[in-house]
């Protein structure tokens, strides 16, 4: 497939860290689910972008990307609808990211925001290296070699697919010109028909001359839809568009996904290091335990003393799982006194398990059939490998390395 077949690719990865918690599931998983049978989805392990913080002590970067994956397919990502691989396997993400390497200017990089962010918080560890300063490029060739239209990310993310525009919009500046390019824009004009024609380089014209946004997406639309002219002319057509050469890397959109309203079990952000968290393969006893022991509005030491619902982790819970007729007991009966903590935790209690059981069935089917796993991820490698190896054809010959 080429840059114009590819806009409703999707592609997202995850570091590897192991087993995830329910802040995964409602931040990411569930919208990845949805995604896999909306468009055609890819979804890896970013082994080797764990390895740019871990590698003092990279050995167990491995045992997390199997047991994140474990995760991906018990939270309903299913291999038939998407392509699921870990990055490393797919070799052709690292000659991407070289060539990128060659032309990106040191300032891009050194100005992405997490650079800095990221030597800050984790001072502890030495990250004045190559590769961490080329995290955000890895990411970007991660995107490019699969010439994906659409990255689903958190808001932390949408740097790192800014970044990949940019990086897009040079790479096609500079490699996109073959020679006798504005003869061959003319040619395939031409072979459009007539009508078309005329239709394209009017709405051309009014884009590049009137900066008309409208125009630009209806002379796409246009040619994406045209059954007579090669791929090779679509790009060059959609290149010509805009102004530049062929578009041999299209630029992709961030789809940003809302910041997930699970707490952890204390009311923070659910995460791994604070260890307030209810992981996905928990068991129903270890729930029940957890949950139970959530802190809970500070002013009801009694059963007696009302509560304020704003003030407790365990609402924030019910504003994920429970419907109206739950939450208006929950405020009612805790303003009151007229319900106890315990038995406003009950229902939620029941939702966490109700929705982890699938989870867990799952899981368990997995566990203990790790050949099917090591299949499902050899399948996806292959079919991101096909992928990757079509853009990188294109990426070589635009820059004369396409040797025989
Ligand atoms: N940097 C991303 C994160 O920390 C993971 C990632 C790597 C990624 N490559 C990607 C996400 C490509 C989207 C697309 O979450
Ligand atoms: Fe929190 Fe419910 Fe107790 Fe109110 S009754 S403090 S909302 S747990």
């Amino acid at each position: 497939m080429s840059s114009v077949a590819s806009q409703q690719r999707v592609l997202s990865g995850m570091r590897p860290t192991g087993r995830l918690h329910l802040g995964h599931y409602h931040g990411v998983l569930k919208n990845w689910v949805k995604l896999q049978y909306e468009y055609d989805c890819l979804f890896f392990a970013a082994d080797w972008h764990a390895l740019t913080t871990a590698y003092e002590d990279p050995r167990g970067i491995q045992q997390s990307s199997f047991e994140m994956v474990v995760d991906w397919l018990a939270a309903g990502i299913n291999p038939n609808a998407c392509s699921i691989f870990i990055q490393s396997r797919v070799p052709a993400h690292a000659e991407l990211h070289l060539l990128l390497s060659m032309m990106t200017p040191l300032s891009w990089l050194e100005r992405v925001p997490t650079y800095k962010d990221q030597q800050e918080k984790l001072k502890d560890k030495d990250l004045a290296t190559y590769g961490f300063l080329g995290y955000p490029l890895l990411q970007s060739a991660d995107i490019l070699i699969y010439r994906a239209g659409l990255v689903p990310v958190g808001a932390d993310q949408v740097a790192h697919v800014e970044i990949t525009r940019e990086v897009a919009r040079r790479f096609n500046h500079l490699y996109g010109r073959e020679p006798g390019f504005e003869e061959a824009v003319e040619l395939a004009i031409t072979r459009m028909g007539k009508k078309t024609a005329r239709l394209y380089t009017d709405l051309r014209k009014r884009y590049q001359e009137a900066g008309d946004a409208g125009a630009l997406a209806t002379a796409q639309a246009l040619i994406r839809d045209q059954q007579n002219i090669t791929l090779g002319d679509k790009e060059r057509l959609l290149g010509s568009l805009e102004g530049g050469g062929k578009i041999i890397l299209p630029e992709p959109q961030a789809l940003l996904t809302p910041a997930s309203k699970m707490p952890g079990l204390d009311g923070a952000k659910m995460s791994k290091s604070y260890g307030n968290f209810i992981s996905l393969r928990e068991l129903p006893d270890d729930v029940d335990a957890k949950i139970r022991k959530m802190p809970t509005d500070p002013a009801r030491v009694r059963r007696t003393d009302v509560g304020n619902p704003e003030k407790c982790p365990v609402w924030q819970m019910h504003e994920v799982y429970s419907d109206d007729a739950t939450r208006q007991w929950v405020q009612q009966g805790c303003r009151s006194a007229g319900i106890g903590c315990l038995e406003c935790k009950k229902p939620v209690i029941d939702a966490v398990n109700a929705e982890l059981a699938p989870m867990r069935e799952r899981a368990r089917e997995f566990e203990s059939n790790p050949e099917l796993i090591r299949s499902i991820l050899s399948q996806g490698s292959e079919q991101a490998a096909a992928l990757a190896e079509d853009t990188l054809k294109e990426v070589r010959a635009a820059m004369g390395l396409a040797y025989r």
